[in-house]
């Protein structure tokens, strides 16, 4: 496998846009060192970068392509609806239409409001929750890794260079499953905590009603629940985790799969939250969530039709049954090498991850770097082992059977030692606070 137009390209990007891509999770620091791919097109689980290298990939556009890449469906939705104009000086009808969609599938939802990105929507989220409390503090959920890229949750990561101190201080941190840890937060803050937000799962499901628990102590102190469904929705079920668990969150953010890659978010809850930011209510008006580009009209158009297509196909199920088998082929063949607890596929079926361990059990970055190094020479481009609808059991069967190729060498590796076997230097997490 060459990497010749890409290396080549590699400098470019990096002096051209700072951190080489648009989303820290793409970058190079994330991938092996001398393999750098720029991507020239996709189809269904598959893509190809600029040297014709062909791989199955996972996780697809940092999880925005729940279906597949170029979804014929969604194509030609959107393409019908840019004939008729992207953008207008008043609404157009596809926005009302586009939310009666969404709305049909979210239970207790009696609102929504589109935007471009995932984080126009928790930005305006906690907005709401600060102007319907009028409290500045934001509790997040420290197992959960991503909510924004405002100052907000930023300011609260080992990379808050630019957060001013005020804000920082604003934003305290509560644990998954550990009704203590919120419990703790009301007692330490009394009357100043304006929500609380996370992903109602990630790695594993909420335990003793955690949720639940959550939202009646939130409630009981005044606090506003949000659920974070940027990845859950459209993965765990059609209705979003919330649905799964049987539990209407005040307020929840969408985005990723919700437009199959296109470009489109929803912030959606209860009236007496979302009417804040409408034109009919006499408390203090809320600027909330207006963007130029949240009505493009194209965007509207690939959601509804996402949403349809969720409607009309088993999608959820599809997701899960692929990761099902994913799980079992790979699981499998990391125990007939005998490093199930090195690799491993972990996780909801829907959205799962591999763990890449080292010789003390450890979670490793040279290791991972490794793996992600022989998985790709072998064609598959896979930072999660995430599926969408395009995945068929072919691309499940031959990828079961690369990873074990790959599992192969790593086993070498934990034998003779990972810088043996790894080519440059090792990935480094995003969260860290300087480069090197
Ligand atoms: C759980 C969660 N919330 C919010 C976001 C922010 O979404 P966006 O990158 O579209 O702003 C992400 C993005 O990865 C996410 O994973």
């Amino acid at each position: 496998m060459e990497f010749t137009k890409s290396l080549k390209l590699q400098k470019k990007f990096n002096d051209l846009i700072p951190g080489g891509c648009h989303t820290y999770a793409k970058g190079d620091d994330q991938y092996p060192e001398f393999m750098p791919v720029y991507i020239a097109k996709g189809k269904g689980s598959r893509v190809w970068d600029i040297d014709g290298n062909e791989y199955i990939e996972y996780g697809n556009g940092i999880r925005s392509v729940g279906l597949g890449h170029a979804f014929e469906p969604i194509v030609k939705a959107a393409q019908e609806q840019m004939k008729y104009g992207a953008n207008f000086v008043r609404p157009a009808k596809i926005e009302l239409d586009a939310a009666e969609e969404f709305l049909s599938v979210i239970d207790g939802a009696d609102m929504v409001k589109f935007a471009k990105d995932g984080s126009d929507a928790t930005n305006g989220a906690v907005k709401l929750a600060r102007a319907a409390t009028g409290r500045d503090m934001i509790a997040v959920c420290a197992n959960h890794p991503f909510f924004s890229v405002d100052d907000w949750f930023i300011g609260s990561t080992p990379m808050a260079g630019g957060v001013p101190n005020f804000v920082r201080e604003k934003t305290v941190k509560f644990f998954y499953n550990d009704i203590e840890s919120v419990q703790q937060l009301f007692n330490e803050y009394p009357g100043k905590i304006a929500c609380f937000i996370l992903e109602a799962e990630k790695y594993g499901p909420p335990k003793d009603r955690f949720l639940h628990r959550l939202k009646d102590l939130c409630h009981e102190h005044g606090a506003v629940f949000i659920l974070d469904e940027m990845i859950t929705g459209f993965r765990w079920h059609i209705g979003g985790a919330q649905k799964k668990y049987d539990i209407i969150p005040d307020l929840s953010t969408w985005g990723k799969a919700l437009g199959n890659g296109f470009a489109v978010s929803a912030l959606a809850g209860k009236k007496e939250f979302m009417e804040l930011g409408g034109l009919h209510h006499d408390k203090e008006r809320v600027f909330l969530i207006s963007t130029t580009h949240g009505a493009e009209t194209h965007a509207l158009a690939a959601a509804i039709a996402t949403i349809k297509f969720y409607k009309e196909n088993d999608v959820i199920g599809t997701l899960y049954e692929q990761g099902s088998k994913l799980e079992r082929g790979v699981n499998k063949a990391s125990e007939d090498l005998g490093i199930l607890d090195k690799v491993s596929i972990i996780g909801p079926h829907c959205c799962s991850v591999f763990t890449t361990r080292d010789q003390d059990n450890q979670p490793s970055q040279p290791f991972r770097t490794l793996f992600i190094q022989e998985t790709m020479k072998r064609g598959l481009l896979m930072p999660s082992t995430i599926v969408t609808y395009s995945h068929t059991d072919a691309d499940i069967q031959e990828t079961i059977e690369k990873m074990h190729d790959a599992m192969v060498i790593y086993k070498k590796a934990l034998n003779e030692g990972v810088e043996k076997y790894l080519k440059g230097r090792s990935i480094q997490p995003v969260w860290r606070k300087y480069n090197n």
